[in-house]
């Protein structure tokens, strides 16, 4: 790259927009990344020694045997894919053969492209023609990540490193929100691209909760962004981005904020409400599944993808030990299966000492009727929310689904969560995959909790509305799980309607029947979650991106409260 336009680039990043300003002048080495092409010559290195072990896994899981042992070690085939879906806007659907919704996904996604100084650098929310944009008109980091998945899953892998550069370069902002400076790793929820015409620039503003409605915190960012730089590093087989000293610090400014000490008496991660996905208020504040999940599982990849040198190694054995408590707290306290419910529905309460069996503190009357009926006698899984004296029982599609994928789950409690999706499709994925909570909270209840949210009523939105995105963790799951034809079925339901719906972001009611009341439409991770999920199945191979097999250390070893 000329290096007149290497400085024009850093120059506008270097905005002082919105009262972000730049933390040191420094020119990040990244930066010298942007346009290098993927190295195709190092991924043919690696394919030939690792084409036993892909073949050996993808023969597995279509004989459907659940385990994915060697996932670790394997690339994705993104070529293979790419002979089934187009790679680029000039594609004709005469030389394939495949459901015309996939023409019209790629289509669309590429429609949602946002440019910075000619460069893909992410997706746009959504490009709904027929509504106000609001803030959907921003490259959300969340958002991106099924976009993301769904390039690198077609061979370009291009656009994705770019984003990766570009959100740490955002990162590296110093972030204030009024007159309070935000932690160093903070990761944008979101950002946008501003084009001046006349100017001929291109600016980038990024919004961390500041001006997101209700000031919401973007826990969740920071963990897809380490989640899909080990996707990427898994799937390209270029470990040259992950190892820049650049990348290497953003990885540890970010594990930081989440794995520092403070009056916490768990190992779960603390949030206020609306830090994920569900970004309003819904009750989720405390310690929600779904932030719990990601942690495990940004952790996990972080602990692959972090050096030892430059005080990595002091990183990696703080995760190894969080790690360990994570997973024997969420396996132990946050699982609900049948038997589990009984116990705590018996529990006394006022129990003290180490003994003690009800050890949250739980009145037994709290547990709200639904969730006796809800309960099958096989399956099981995370339930929404533990603290003290305090279990939300909700069931959170997001949380179960990664706990699934990143082995936080133990094999036996991620057949249970099958087997709950089994048992409970109707209520689960009913007429158009998949809630994203159940069941919706309503009348008092809803007052108190939403605050009177007139966007979340019962069985819309984040209150039990179903979201097409989800599609592309569900399937990810039944693959890991052995149960491809799951997620087969699902993806029929949302075949027979979402383009002709105009890909919707959410749908209503308590089967998911009707269009989200103020549902964007053209929403992209709508879209890439269905081209998403599909190239999965075709290829159950791309799971090695976003799946890690169990690690059998992680076996929980106490069986009562262990505190000392
Ligand atoms: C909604 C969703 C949020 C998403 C955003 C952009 O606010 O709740 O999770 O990131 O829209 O699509």
């Amino acid at each position: 790259m000329p290096s007149n336009m290497l400085a024009d680039r850093i120059a506008d990043t270097s905005e002082h927009a919105n009262g972000v300003t730049e933390r040191n002048g420094e020119v990040s080495d990244a930066f010298r990344y942007v346009e290098v092409k993927p190295r195709l010559h190092q991924l043919n290195t690696h394919r030939s020694c690792e084409e036993k072990t892909l073949v050996d896994v993808v023969g597995e899981i279509s004989t459907r045997i659940r385990s994915i042992d060697h996932l670790d070690g394997i690339i994705s085939p993104s070529i293979r894919s790419a002979t089934n879906t187009p790679r680029s806007a000039t594609f004709h659907p005469s030389h394939f053969e495949a459901h015309p919704m996939l023409i019209d996904a790629w289509e669309a996604l590429r429609r949602s492209l946002v440019y910075f100084r000619g460069m893909p650098v992410g997706t746009i929310a959504a490009l709904d023609p027929t509504e106000d944009s609001l803030n959907y008109n921003q490259v959300f980091v969340r958002d991106f990540f099924p976009s993301a998945l769904a390039f690198l899953m077609n061979g370009e892998p291009e656009i994705v490193k770019n984003f990766l550069i570009k959100t740490l370069r955002l990162q590296a902002l110093t972030k204030r929100i009024d007159n309070f400076t935000l932690g160093a790793g903070v990761m944008p929820a979101s950002f946008k691209v501003l084009h001046d015409a006349n100017r001929s620039t291109d600016t980038m503003i990024a919004d961390f909760g500041e001006s997101a409605i209700g000031r919401v915190a973007p826990v969740d960012s920071g963990f897809w962004w380490i989640i899909l730089l080990r996707a990427y590093t898994k799937s390209t087989g270029d470990h040259t981005l992950a190892d820049l000293p650049d990348f290497q610090r953003g990885m540890q400014l970010i594990l930081s904020l989440c794995l520092s000490e403070g009056f916490d008496t768990f190992p779960t991660l603390l949030c206020a409400d609306g830090c994920c996905m569900v970004d309003r208020r819904m009750g989720i504040y405390g310690y929600p599944v779904e932030i719990q999940s990601l942690f495990f599982l940004a952790l996990r990849c972080a602990r692959v993808l972090l050096k030892p040198e430059g005080g990595g190694k002091e990183f990696i054995e703080r995760i190894d030990k969080r790690l360990h408590a994570l997973s024997f707290h969420m396996r132990e306290y946050f699982w609900l299966d049948f038997e589990q419910l009984n116990n705590i529905y018996r529990y006394k309460t006022e129990e003290y000492s180490h003994t003690a069996v009800n050890k949250f503190n739980v009145i037994p009357d709290s547990i709200p009727e639904w969730v006796f009926d809800f309960m099958p006698m096989k399956g099981g899984y995370f339930i929404g929310n533990v603290s003290p004296a305090r279990m939300d029982f909700r069931w959170f599609c997001i949380g179960n689904c990664v706990a699934i994928l990143s082995s936080l789950a133990t094999p036996e409690q991620e057949a249970a969560i099958m087997d709950l999706f089994e048992e409970r499709w109707q209520d689960l994925v009913g007429e158009m995959p998949l809630k994203v909570t159940y069941p919706a909270l309503e009348n008092h209840e809803w007052r108190i909790v939403t605050g009177c949210d007139p966007k979340n009523t019962r069985w819309s939105y984040h209150n039990g509305g179903s979201w097409p995105v989800l599609l592309w963790l569900f399937t990810a799951a039944c693959i890991k799980t052995g149960r491809p034809q799951m997620a087969r079925r699902a993806i029929e339901l949302a075949e027979r309607r979402l383009s002709n719906d105009h890909w919707p972001e959410y749908y209503d009611g308590k089967l998911g029947r009707y269009i989200g009341k103020q549902a964007r439409k053209m929403q992209t991770w709508s879209i890439a979650g269905y081209l998403v999920a599909k190239m999965m199945l075709e290829d159950p191979s791309h799971l090695g991106m976003i799946a890690l097999e169990e690690d059998k250390k992680m076996k929980p070893t106490l069986t009562r409260s262990a505190s000392f």
